[in-house]
């Protein structure tokens, strides 16, 4: 397959794309002969990019909104609470929760996304959940690459036996640790917290993924020893801390301190900009904050940001489609990023910064001998593409078309008033 006449995201120029045995082998200026042998699709100038990545999300919660009742006060811990019910009541079979999961995954995959990086409850002794994805990880590998995290919902040490249901999910096959500081008992518990996720990860060799200072609270301080131990470790790559949203209400002088630990430290942070702009704020009156992290400052200090949906329909959040693009846009306007180059460049939050969230090194992006893995955008401008929110033409996954989108086409019939 050849792809013609293609813009290449962020590039200047028109160019070819050369598809053989599912891989990249050759991309060449669009004017120099190719082979008519092979089907061509001509793109007339569409912008062509590495598929979207979903860095976090929650499978085994999505479009479980309402039942058994729905989150009224909108707060994180209500949300934490109408889970918990849930568990007691619903009592769901393992193929419900991959069939939730599935439907899912394939409302991102029709937005271009073909990388997710998913929670998992661990606070669950039956660990069905984890169960669950680890199949549907399986079963969708042609399609869409999952990582699992292993996410101790109610407490590594405030829920009974919540460490060793952690470890037990690492053992199962979960790729990352996951961790809820702000939601242990205390401070001391939530350090303590911390830092057996490190332990864990360090002893078989997986990644770190805190859901971290999810609160408003300006003395929610685990991301500093999040942090730190990631330094001490030399594990900053592998690291990543979700939320953050207390950094909104850290007062400057702290953050300023705090910014040389995070810079040294190398981590990464996936901001979720609709699930907080929902959750956070809830026990302000007015001013009401917006409850997010510095994505600003952090990429201006050349810290790995990226975005992510967090929820499809589930407890903490009663809407999304899995479409990443309009989290874009929702983030971009949350965290005052509509300067020309904050717009032109905005597609490297679910794409580039998400990559390297997801550790996947050179394996990811429109490279010569890489997987020919990409998204085309029915535009053929960066900029318009945020503005018009452009739809997926095509997702390509090793060289077969996944999504085809037939744009719409609207008429406009302008009335001519006559005497
Ligand atoms: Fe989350």
């Amino acid at each position: 397959m050849i792809l013609k006449n293609a813009k290449l995201y962020g590039q200047k120029g028109l160019w070819s794309i050369e598809i053989k045995e599912g891989e990249i082998s050759r991309i060449i200026p669009a004017d120099q002969p190719i082979s008519i042998n092979d089907k061509v699709i001509d793109l007339t100038g569409k912008i062509v990019l590495p598929p979207f990545i979903e860095p976090h999300i929650h499978l085994d919660y999505v479009l479980t909104a309402g039942t058994p009742r729905w989150n009224q006060s909108g707060t994180l811990f209500e949300g934490i609470q109408c889970w918990s019910e849930r568990k007691l009541v619903v009592k769901e079979t393992k193929e419900d929760i991959k069939n939730r999961a599935l439907k899912a995954l394939k409302m991102q995959m029709k937005h271009g996304v073909q990388y997710v990086r998913t929670h998992v409850d661990t606070t669950d002794p039956s660990l069905l959940g984890l169960q669950a994805l680890l199949e549907v990880k399986e079963e969708v590998k042609s399609w869409m690459d999952v990582q699992i995290v292993a996410f101790p919902q109610e407490g590594i040490y405030a829920y009974p036996k919540g460490d060793e249901l952690l470890e037990e999910a690492l053992i199962m096959g979960a790729d990352v640790v996951g961790g809820i500081p702000h939601y242990e008992f205390t401070r001391e518990d939530g350090v303590q917290s911390v830092k057996k996720s490190f332990e864990l990860a360090y002893k078989y060799g997986k990644m770190v993924d805190i859901h971290c200072d999810e609160i408003d609270d300006e003395q929610s301080r685990f991301l500093e020893v999040v942090a730190a131990e990631a330094y001490k470790l030399g594990m900053g790559e592998l690291v990543t801390a979700s939320h953050t949203t207390a950094m909104g209400s850290y007062n400057d002088a702290y953050t300023y301190k705090l910014f040389k630990l995070l810079k040294q430290s190398n981590i990464n942070f996936v901001s979720l900009p609709k699930a907080n702009l929902h959750l956070q704020g809830r026990f302000d009156s007015y001013p009401k904050r917006r409850g997010l992290t510095r994505v600003k400052e952090l990429l201006q200090s050349d810290i790995n940001v990226c975005f992510g949906l967090d929820s499809i329909m589930d407890p903490w959040y009663p809407l999304g489609n899995g479409d990443l693009l309009r989290v874009v846009e929702v983030g971009l306007h949350a965290c005052q990023m509509t300067g020309y180059n904050d717009i032109v460049t905005a597609l490297n939050l679910i794409t580039v910064n998400g990559a390297k969230t997801l550790n996947m090194k050179e394996s990811y992006g429109l490279t010569v001998g890489n997987q020919a893995n990409l998204v085309v955008l029915d535009t053929d401008s960066e900029y318009e593409a945020i503005r018009c929110q452009s739809s997926i033409l095509y997702s390509i996954r090793n060289g077969e078309v996944l999504v085809e989108t037939i744009p719409a086409e609207v008429k406009v019939n302008i009335p001519t008033f006559t005497k």
